[in-house]
């Protein structure tokens, strides 16, 4: 393998995280490797509610790491909650300094939405779903601006060089349909900052790339993974066809509106005294219900929100007009999609894996802040933390005077890009075995037909990474056996009564296939 080496902390990812981090760790030269061009294909630009944060003076972080640990469903680690929520005002006051334009009231107050299984309205937002966009943009106005950090662009990771015990370096290709075969980059540090797992699912919110990858990169390292079988699924991804699904934001049934069925049946008033505003995964599951009854789950808008959709969640009004509906006049067809992965990297308060020089933050690791439920708009706000947290870590770890040369890549070699038809494969066998319900029989299938699908193209790195995450994912929840939060086990259906976290490596999901 063709290899060369750098002085630069390499960041493995471009999302909120990835470029939040790289701006923590200026002026530290920087080195960060993005599928795409920066800013696009990242999962933070897709996120619509916003950042949960207690911006209220009526509000507290005490009260929202209360509404954390409460819908985590007894696994949340309350040290680790406690110090997300303390540090959210400061994070917010900073991506405003960076120019991200929050929406304000009159007097100049943040603008806040309400979401489900909050007990105050905390969610700043960007014109209504605009925030995941609008910070993204200013952050990767910032990162452009940063001389310190170099982006490779076009460049995907596929593997992790370990030496002594310790992360030395990060294979890449280039990530395009031509593939390329991996070149080591040898580096002091690595964060991991690369996304979730949605996209291992047939239905997903979730950008295409964003299929376990990273997760799975540190897996095959050796890392632990830590709660990989707590996947959330959002209850009203809109079901028009498009794949991924475009998000209907939950801060529409923050406004008023209803769940209905084709009968005209509100029937979120039958399962949860909160009705539609319940627990995420208590109204994905009535939404997986009513959709395998053949009852058609919709979301009403038009009485609490009328022609202000249109204005006021632009993004969901845009992908109702690609879809050809009219939420002014229509109900929006909806269905639970993967949305977010609670499970990740087992990761400490500073953001480290248990492999030496491997830090990780965002949806890609396990922090503990999550538990088996994630709150709303919890996601943006535990990259921003962690990526500081991650960032301070780092520079602490390094010799001083690293040097900043600028990365240049020599001619790459050709090499496998996954087969798409086994990427089909694989997120059908998810869907169907490791999806909203499970028993352990679907997921004894879904894990020999992981162990097929990766016997199929063995020498594609990128796809190991899939099969990885998928593996961990289906062996964590055959041997959770109780139900939990976004857990559901149909041959376990009760909670057990101490919660805990689960922590296991790819050799232990493996010894299960
Ligand atoms: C949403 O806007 O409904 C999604 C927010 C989140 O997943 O945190």
């Amino acid at each position: 393998m063709q290899e060369l080496s750098t002085g630069r902390v390499i960041i493995v990812g471009a999302g909120l995280g990835a470029l939040y981090a790289a701006l923590k760790l200026a002026p530290r030269p920087v080195l960060m490797i993005s599928p795409e061009v920066l800013g696009q294909g990242a999962s933070s630009a897709w996120a619509q509610g916003g950042v949960a944060a207690a911006m209220d003076p009526a509000d507290s972080a005490q009260a929202h790491a209360r509404d954390t640990l409460r819908a985590g469903a007894g696994t949340v680690d309350p040290a680790i909650a406690e110090l997300v929520t303390a540090e959210a005002r400061t994070h917010i006051l900073d991506l405003t300094a960076l120019g991200t334009p929050f929406d304000r009231n009159a007097d100049g107050g943040y603008v806040l939405s309400r979401e489900a299984a909050h007990s105050f309205a905390r969610v700043v937002r960007v014109r209504g779903d605009q925030a995941g966009a609008e910070i993204m943009r200013a952050l990767v106005a910032m990162v452009r601006e940063t001389p310190s950090v170099q982006v490779l662009e076009g460049v995907m990771a596929t593997g992790l060089r370990v030496e002594g015990g310790a992360v030395v370096g990060v294979d890449v290709t280039l990530s395009g349909p031509q593939g390329s075969a991996p070149l080591l980059i040898r580096a002091p540090a690595v964060l991991l900052a690369g996304g979730g797992s949605g996209g291992l699912y047939a239905l997903t919110t979730n950008p295409p790339r964003i299929r376990g990858q990273v997760i799975g990169m540190a897996a095959r390292a050796g890392a632990a993974i830590a709660d990989a079988e707590f996947v959330q699924f959002h209850p009203t991804a809109i079901d028009c066809g498009e794949d991924p699904a475009p998000l209907a934001t939950e801060a529409l049934r923050g406004e008023g509106a209803h769940l209905v069925n084709r009968l005209g049946e509100r029937f979120m008033l039958a399962v949860h005294p909160d009705a539609e505003l319940a627990p995420r995964d208590v109204v994905a599951r009535a939404i997986y219900a009513q959709t395998q009854a053949g009852l058609r789950p919709m979301l009403d808008t038009r009485a609490c929100l009328g022609a202000r959709i249109l204005t006021e969640f632009p993004a969901v009004a845009g992908a109702c007009a690609r879809a050809g509906i009219d939420p002014t006049r229509e109900q929006i067809p909806v269905a639970a999609a993967a949305h977010y992965h609670m499970g990740g990297v087992a990761v400490d308060a500073e953001g480290r894996s248990d492999l030496d020089r491997l830090w990780v933050c965002g949806e890609a690791s396990s922090t503990g802040l999550h538990g088996a439920n994630r709150l709303a708009s919890n996601g943006l706000l535990e990259a921003l933390v962690f990526a500081r947290r991650c960032a301070l870590s780092i520079a602490a770890r390094l010799e001083p005077g690293q040097e900043a040369a600028p990365v240049t890549l020599p001619d790459l070699l050709p090499g496998p890009v996954p087969d798409p038809v086994l990427v089909a494969r694989l997120r059908r066998a998810m869907t169907e075995g490791a999806g909203v319900l499970r028993d352990a029989a679907g997921l004894r299938r879904c894990l020999r037909e992981i162990a097929a699908i990766e016997a199929a193209q063995p020498d594609c790195p990128a796809l190991l990474n899939m099969t990885a995450t998928a593996s961990l994912i289906a062996a964590a929840a055959l041997m959770r056996q109780e139900s939990r939060g976004a857990h559901c086990r149909t041959d376990f259906p009760d909670t057990a009564p101490e919660g805990r976290r689960s922590r296991i490596t790819l050799a232990d999901a493996l010894a299960l296939r």
